[in-house]
């Protein structure tokens, strides 16, 4: 496939390795230090992009990619206020965007597990739910997406909470998600229970970001030929 990458960072570094062993071309690198441009014939070529760069930057960058017809999947996260507006536009013009908050297989069965453990504690009133989570000092959003998407898991399958909280919170139907960084964690999220007597964790530490990598070269070679408003469960099938 031909691949156009958008954002040549920690992550658009890895994804190229990965795209490139598993035999794609990489047609054009558009970043604020290189040459690549929406307007060039090399980006209109491409059979997708991959879009890693900041929350303030990725919505812009969708409109262009859809502009040109370039179905786009993109791991970007802090964007969410203009989620509504993206999926009408590949609902109504049959544009293709495919999003994860967290591109990582192991995570998404991470996902499953969490809604799974939040249907069984709503049968079970005396556990409280918190989370905590730690990336890398130069990450720009906390919590992290991967955070937001396992607080939303808990919320749609535990009744008692309805809401999430930066950092604490005092009322009792919302999680508090606490957001630490240090040095160069990839990403760890805890989600914890507990009770007057006992706690149960479940908790997901990335190694490296090779995962998240992968994961965003699968959702390129998935997209072929598919328009809409994709995810990692329409790629795993869970
Ligand atoms: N979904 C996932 O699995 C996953 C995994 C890791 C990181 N992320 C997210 O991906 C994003 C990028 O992460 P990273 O670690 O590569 O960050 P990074 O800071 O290393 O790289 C971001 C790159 O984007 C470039 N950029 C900024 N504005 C741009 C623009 N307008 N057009 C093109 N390029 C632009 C920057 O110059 C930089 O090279 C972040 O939002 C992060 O939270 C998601």
């Amino acid at each position: 496939m031909k691949i156009a990458l958008i954002g040549y960072g920690k992550m658009g570094k890895e994804i190229e390795k990965i795209a490139l062993d598993r035999g794609h071309e990489i047609v054009t690198i558009i970043d604020v230090s290189t040459d690549g441009s929406f307007d060039d014939e090399a980006f209109k070529s491409a059979d997708v992009a991959i879009e890693f760069t900041r929350p303030e930057a990725a919505y812009n960058n969708y409109l262009q990619c859809f502009n040109n017809n370039v179905p786009v999947v993109s791991g970007t996260t802090g964007w969410l206020d203009h989620l509504e507006d993206i999926k009408s536009r590949c609902e109504n013009d049959q544009k293709t965007f495919f999003y994860a908050s967290n591109f990582s297989i192991g995570v998404n069965v991470f996902f499953e597990i969490n809604r799974q453990l939040a249907r069984l504690m709503n049968k079970v009133g005396e556990y409280d739910v918190s989370m905590e989570e730690v990336h890398h000092t130069q990450k720009l959003d906390a919590p992290s997406g991967t955070a937001i998407t396992l607080a939303e898991g808990i919320i749609e399958n535990l009744e008692r909470k309805n809401n999430w909280a930066n950092e604490t919170t005092e009322k009792a139907d919302e999680i508090a998600i606490k957001a630490f960084r240090e040095g160069d964690v990839p990403g760890i999220h805890t989600v914890k229970y507990e009770s007057s007597v006992d706690e149960i964790v479940i908790h997901h530490s990335a190694k490296s970001r090779k995962g998240f990598a992968l994961g965003a070269v699968l959702a390129a070679e998935f997209v072929k030929g598919k328009t809409g408003f994709l995810s990692m469960k329409d790629l795993l099938n869970f």
